[in-house]
């Protein structure tokens, strides 16, 4: 199947800009389709480690496409900005030949960055805790038909107009609030600007890629967050703007949704960043421990993760809503002598019924019912095939498969291209 999705199982931050390097080395094109400058996707190359926000990972291969499909929300300013980091890195980053902006992609100015925090602060003890980065904004000014798109930063009269527009519903109830208004021009004239430097990449990204479908390319769907932030199927309110999961895909791209692969990437355990239920949460010395073995700290934010044991229930539900026929489980390598591992394999809800079905509501009261498993104490970063792992690390995996149903093909072993398993 020429077209494979790579999509986050639980709340971000399983390491797909790893995976996504790893598979960008046999396509044609990468492409981004929901989220912003939120995302962090790390990936560890012989020059050192990168962190891409916006860009596509397959942009370290300069044989690949690299799309931002018109379902991310775009801060051109801060793209311009990416675009530069990575030219200093010594990477060939060409506008109109291998990155490709949507012309339909919405973007993100400072106001939305305001409103993002000014949000937060209104919502008190419920802070969604939030990347500040402006997303939510973003997307609802889009739901709103008020929003600014990439095509508009080609089009000075009409950015003019969009402007004027845009600043005239802010400033309608930015000063009420305490917030300073949006002066028009000004915002016209940056994205004019930013618009000037990314002119060559702005495109039809959906034609393109709908062409490149019909050819036979090879495309890579990169997910940004995960399933269990994604703003329908995630745990609401605590989640993203956008369709993190697989479904996102089709619209936030331009594709037609035709069949293809879709690869769920977990970690060996579980993380979150920000507010929001988490059943299997460590919120003990352990939960630390696990958090500097892993280098748990956001790689957008800086924030500490919080870190818990994997959760059979929540990854076979995100695998069902995603249509994930495999997994790839990351960080094996961070288990060595946390045993016994335990996994969740049913929740206790708070009116005392067991399920072991990912529930929409009462997930904040739900206490995790545990399997435990021995755990290994070797050193597995140099294991190239599975047969060579501890035997309690293999049992660990066999019993993730049997738990989740989603058979593991893929294991990462450690942060390298190299530190692979597959089966
Ligand atoms: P927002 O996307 O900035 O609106 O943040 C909403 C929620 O999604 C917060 O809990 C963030 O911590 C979380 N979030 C957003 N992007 C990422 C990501 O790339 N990795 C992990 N969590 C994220």
């Amino acid at each position: 199947m020429p077209t494979t999705c790579v999509v986050g199982i639980l709340w971000g931050d399983e390491g797909k800009g790893k995976v996504i390097d790893y598979l960008a080395a046999e396509t044609d094109f990468v492409v981004r389709y929901g989220g912003g400058h939120n995302a962090g996707h790390t990936l560890v190359l012989p020059t050192g480690k990168l962190v891409l926000h916006l860009i596509p990972s397959g942009i370290v291969h300069p044989h690949t496409v690299n799309v931002i499909g018109n379902g991310v929300v775009v801060d051109p300013v801060h793209l311009v900005g990416e675009v530069d980091k990575l030219r200093q890195r010594g990477l060939d980053v060409r506008l109109g030949h291998n990155l490709l902006v949507s012309e339909r992609a919405h973007v993100i100015v400072e106001a939305h960055r305001r409103q993002d925090l000014w949000a937060e602060a209104q919502r008190g003890d419920g802070k969604i805790g939030t990347t500040g980065r402006g997303i939510g904004p973003a997307y609802a000014d889009r739901c709103g038909r008020v929003g600014l798109r990439m095509g508009d930063l080609l089009r000075p009269e009409r950015l003019r107009d969009a402007c004027a527009a845009f600043a005239a519903h802010k400033n309608a109830w930015f000063g009420p609030a305490g917030l300073a208004p949006v002066d028009a021009a000004a915002l016209a004239a940056e994205l004019l600007a930013a618009g000037e430097t990314l002119r060559a990449g702005i495109v039809d990204a959906g034609a393109a890629l709908r062409r490149a479908q019909a050819d036979g390319k090879r495309i890579l769907l990169e997910g940004a967050q995960g399933c269990l932030l994604d703003l329908e199927q995630g745990t609401y309110p605590y989640v993203t703007s956008s369709h993190a999961s697989t479904g996102g895909a089709f619209p936030g791209t331009g594709l037609p949704p035709h069949a293809m692969r879709v690869v769920g990437i977990a970690k060996a355990y579980a993380t979150r960043v920000g507010a929001g239920p988490f059943p299997t949460e460590l919120k003990d010395a352990l939960g630390d421990t696990l958090r500097i073995a892993g280098n748990e700290f956001g790689s957008t934010t800086g924030r500490p993760r919080r870190c818990g044991w994997f959760d059979t229930v929540a990854v076979r539900y995100s695998g069902a809503v995603s249509g994930a026929s495999e997994l790839v489980l990351t960080n094996l390598d961070v288990l060595k002598g946390f045993g016994p591992l335990r996994l969740c394999v049913a929740y206790r809800l708070p009116d005392g019924t067991r399920t072991t079905e990912f529930p929409a509501f009462d997930l904040e009261g739900a206490v995790p019912e545990f399997v435990d498993l021995p755990g290994f104490t070797e050193d597995v970063r140099a294991v190239r095939r599975f047969e060579d792992l501890p035997a309690n690390a293999r049992a660990y995996v066999q019993a993730i498969e049997q738990r989740t149903g989603i058979p593991v093909r893929t294991i990462s072993v450690g942060p390298e291209r190299q530190q692979v398993i597959l089966r």
